[in-house]
C-alpha cells in the first residue's frame, strides 16, 4: 500500500503529522512519534511575544554595559514549555539530529515587524519548513476586516521573503471571504494553508467573577468545518493543504485527504491516546484502503473536493435549505 504524499515539497511517508503542541517539546516524545510512524513534526510555536521580550532583554543589557553572563537576568523566565528564542533554535537542531523525518518549526505572531526575521534563524538551525500561525482576534472598532487581512498578507510576505525553505500559513476560519484571502496568501509566498486554528474560548466564573482561560481538547465534530473549506479551497487554490482540528482517527484522516488535504495533523488524539495511536491509525487507514481497492493515497487526494464531488451544492449555500428541511423530531 502506498501511503506516501508530498507536502510543501517534502516527501512524506504518509499523511499523518504531529501538530504544534507540547508533544514536540521533548526529544523522547519526538523519537517515540517517529518510531510509531508519524511522517513529520510541527514543533510548538515560538511566539512574537517571546522574541520581542528576549530582544528587549538584550537591549537593556547593552544599555547597562553588561556582559553575556548578566544577560540572562534580563530575559523573561520561560513559562511551561515555551523556552524562548535561543533555546528554540537549539531545539530545532537537536530535533533534526534525533529524527530522520521532516521537522517543521512554528512561528506565531500577529503583526509585521523585525521578529519575522526569526524565520531565517529557524532555517539556519535546520528546519525543513516553517508553519506561520497568525492567530489574531480583532477587538478594535476602528480596524476593518480589510486591515486585518492586509496585515496577515504582509506578515506572510515578510516571512516567506526571508527564507528559501517553504512556509505554510495556519489560518483562522473567521474571515468573510476565505477563498480571496487564501489566494492572496499564496501570492504572498505561502506554500500551504493549514486549516484551521482553534480559538480557545475563555469561560466566566460567576462566583469568583473571573474570566477563566480553559483549554479543551478538540472533538471530532470540529472536523466538518475543516472538511468543507478543504473541499472548497483545494478545488481552486494552487497550494498544498494541511488539516488541523478534529482529526482523531483513520476515518477522519481519510475524509480530510478526500476533501483535499496533503497532510493531516493530530494533537488532541495523540495527547489522549499517546504516540502509539499513530501506528493504530496508519494500520486502520491501510486496512480500509485495501478493503476499498485503493492502491495509494494519491487516488483519494481531493477526490471529494468541490470540483470532483457529484454534489458540489452540498458544500455551499445550495444545501442550506435542504439541510434545514431534513430535520426530523
Ligand atoms: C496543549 C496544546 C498546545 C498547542 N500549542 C500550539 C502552538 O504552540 N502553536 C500552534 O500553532 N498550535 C498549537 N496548538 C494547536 C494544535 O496545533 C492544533 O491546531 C489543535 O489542537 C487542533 O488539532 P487537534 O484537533 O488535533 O487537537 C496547541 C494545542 C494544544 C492542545
Amino acid at each position: 500500500m502506498d501511503l506516501t504524499t508530498t507536502y510543501l515539497g517534502l516527501e512524506m511517508k504518509n499523511p499523518l503529522v504531529c501538530g504544534a503542541s507540547p508533544l514536540g517539546a521533548s526529544l523522547d516524545t519526538l523519537r517515540h512519534l517517529e518510531d510509531s510512524g508519524i511522517a513529520a513534526i510541527v514543533l510548538p510555536s515560538l511566539f512574537e511575544e517571546e522574541i520581542l521580550a528576549a530582544a528587549k532583554g538584550v537591549m537593556a543589557m547593552e544599555a547597562a554595559g553588561a556582559g553575556f553572563a548578566e544577560a540572562t537576568s534580563y530575559l523573561p523566565d520561560p513559562e511551561g514549555y515555551h523556552i524562548g528564542p535561543g533555546q528554540y533554535l537549539e531545539h530545532i537542531e537537536r530535533a533534526k539530529e534525533a529524527l530522520s523525518i521532516p521537522v517543521i518549526a512554528s512561528l506565531n505572531g500577529s503583526s509585521p515587524g523585525g521578529w519575522t526575521r526569526y524565520a531565517e534563524k529557524m532555517q539556519a538551525a535546520g528546519a525543513d519548513a516553517i508553519e506561520l500561525n497568525t492567530y489574531f482576534l480583532s477587538t478594535d472598532i476602528t480596524e476593518s476586516g480589510a486591515d486585518v487581512e492586509n496585515r496577515t498578507v504582509d506578515i506572510v510576505r515578510e516571512v516567506a521573503g526571508a527564507v528559501s525553505i517553504p512556509v505554510s500559513v495556519k489560518l483562522s476560519p473567521f474571515f468573510s471571504s476565505i477563498p480571496n484571502l487564501a489566494k492572496r496568501l499564496v501570492e504572498a509566498g505561502a506554500g500551504a494553508l493549514v486549516l484551521f486554528n482553534r480559538f480557545y474560548q475563555p469561560d466566566i466564573d460567576i462566583e469568583d467573577l473571573e474570566v477563566v482561560p480553559n483549554l479543551r481538547l478538540s472533538s471530532v465534530e470540529e472536523l466538518r468545518l475543516r472538511l468543507r473549506w478543504l473541499a472548497i479551497l483545494s478545488a481552486t487554490i494552487e497550494c498544498d493543504f494541511s488539516c488541523t482540528g478534529g482529526a482523531h482517527n483513520a476515518t477522519d484522516v481519510i475524509k480530510s485527504v478526500m476533501a483535499g488535504a496533503n497532510t493531516v495533523q493530530m494533537v488532541s488524539a495523540l495527547l489522549i491516546h499517546g504516540a502509539d495511536h499513530v501506528t493504530r491509525t496508519l494500520e486502520a487507514i491501510e486496512f480500509w484502503m485495501t478493503e476499498h481497492d485503493y492502491e495509494g493515497i494519491g487516488q483519494m487526494h481531493g477526490s471529494m473536493n468541490l470540483s470532483k464531488t457529484p454534489d458540489p451544492g452540498a458544500y455551499t449555500r445550495a444545501n442550506y435549505m435542504k439541510m434545514l428541511d431534513s430535520w426530523e423530531r
